[in-house]
C-alpha cells in the first residue's frame, strides 16, 4: 500500500518499548515500512534482537536494545544513548505493559506494585526522559497503549491492571497540555481484546469472569488484529496528526459504545 508522505516517518528515529512482541512488534514493523528507524525497547534481549533483525532483513532500520522501563537508570541511559547515537529523538511508542490478574481481594501489595511499576511508573519514566529531549531537539510525538480496560471494568479480576491504564490515560491529558507548546503531541490508543501470546496467557492462567468481550458485544463483529493498533498508532505518531493532542482512540471494534 502506497501512504500519502503525511502518513510516514521517514527517517524519523522511533522508540517503542516492549516491541520485541504482540502489538509492539507490530508497530515497530509498520513504522519501519513507512522509514522510521526503529529502536526496538524490550525486557527481553533475544527477542529484541530477532525482532530487529527481521525488520533489517525486511529492508527496513531498527536496532535492539534492552531495558526494563520499570527501572529509572534503565530509561534514563536507554534515551541517552539514543539521542547520542542520532542526535535526536522524533517518536515514542509506550507499549510495554504486563497484565496479571489476580481476584481483588487477593491482590496484595507486592502485586499492585509489580504491575504499577512497569505499566504506569515505566510510562512515567520513559515519557519524562522522552520529552526531556524532545523539547530539546524541537517537537515530537507519542503515543501511549493503554487498553478499552481503562474505561470499562470488562473482566472480573483485573482491577490493578485497570487502575494502570487510567492512570495512563491521565498521563496522556496531562503531557499533552503541558508539553503541546513545546511542539510535542501526546496521544493514546485503547486496544480492545487482541489475540496476541502475552493476552492468551494472562487469560489461560485463571478463570475469567464477567461480560468479556464476546459475541455481540463488538459492534463490527469479531476481534481486531496487532496490525488495527499498529494502523491507529501510526496515524497519531505520523504528522497528518500534527492538530491531535491529548486524544484517547479506542481501536476496539466499537465495543465501548456497545
Ligand atoms: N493484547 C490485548 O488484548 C491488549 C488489549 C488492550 C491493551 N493491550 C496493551 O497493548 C500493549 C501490548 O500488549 P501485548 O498483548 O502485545 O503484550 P505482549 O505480552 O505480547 O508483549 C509485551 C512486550 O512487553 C515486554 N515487556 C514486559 N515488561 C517489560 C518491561 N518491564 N520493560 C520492557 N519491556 C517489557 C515483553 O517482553 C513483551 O515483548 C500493552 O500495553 C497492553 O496492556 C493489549
Amino acid at each position: 500500500m502506497t501512504l500519502p508522505t503525511a502518513f510516514r516517518l521517514d527517517n524519523k528515529i522511533a522508540v517503542i518499548t516492549g516491541a520485541a512482541s504482540g502489538i509492539g512488534r507490530g508497530i515497530a514493523e509498520t513504522f519501519a515500512q513507512t522509514g522510521a528507524r526503529i529502536v526496538v525497547a524490550d525486557l527481553d534481549p533475544a527477542a529484541a534482537e530477532a525482532a530487529a533483525k527481521s525488520i533489517v532483513e525486511s529492508g527496513g532500520q531498527a536496532h535492539a536494545m534492552a531495558v526494563d522501563v520499570s527501572q529509572e537508570s534503565e530509561v534514563i541511559a536507554m534515551f541517552e544513548d539514543v539521542v547520542r547515537r542520532y542526535g535526536r529523538l522524533d517518536v515514542l511508542v509506550n507499549n510495554a505493559a504486563i497484565f496479571p490478574k489476580k481476584p481483588f481481594l487477593e491482590v496484595d501489595t507486592a502485586f499492585w506494585d509489580s504491575l504499577q511499576a512497569v505499566n504506569l511508573r515505566g510510562t512515567f519514566l520513559c515519557l519524562r526522559e522522552a520529552i526531556r529531549h524532545m523539547k530539546a531537539s524541537g517537537g515530537g510525538a507519542i503515543v501511549n497503549i493503554s487498553s478499552v480496560s481503562s474505561m470499562q471494568a470488562v473482566v472480573h479480576h483485573n482491577g490493578t491492571y485497570n487502575a494502570s491504564k487510567a492512570g495512563v490515560n491521565s498521563l496522556t491529558r496531562t503531557t499533552a497540555l503541558e508539553f503541546g507548546a513545546d511542539g510535542i503531541r501526546v496521544n493514546a490508543v485503547l486496544p480492545g481484546g487482541i489475540p496476541t501470546a502475552g493476552a492468551r496467557a494472562a487469560s489461560a492462567a485463571i478463570e475469567l469472569k464477567g461480560p468479556i468481550m464476546g459475541e455481540g458485544r463488538i459492534p463490527l463483529g469479531g476481534m481486531g488484529d496487532v496490525q488495527d493498533i499498529a494502523n491507529a498508532t501510526l496515524f497519531l505518531a505520523s504528522p497528518a496528526a500534527r492538530y491531535i493532542t491529548g486524544q484517547l482512540l479506542a481501536v476496539d471494534g466499537g465495543f465501548l459504545i456497545s
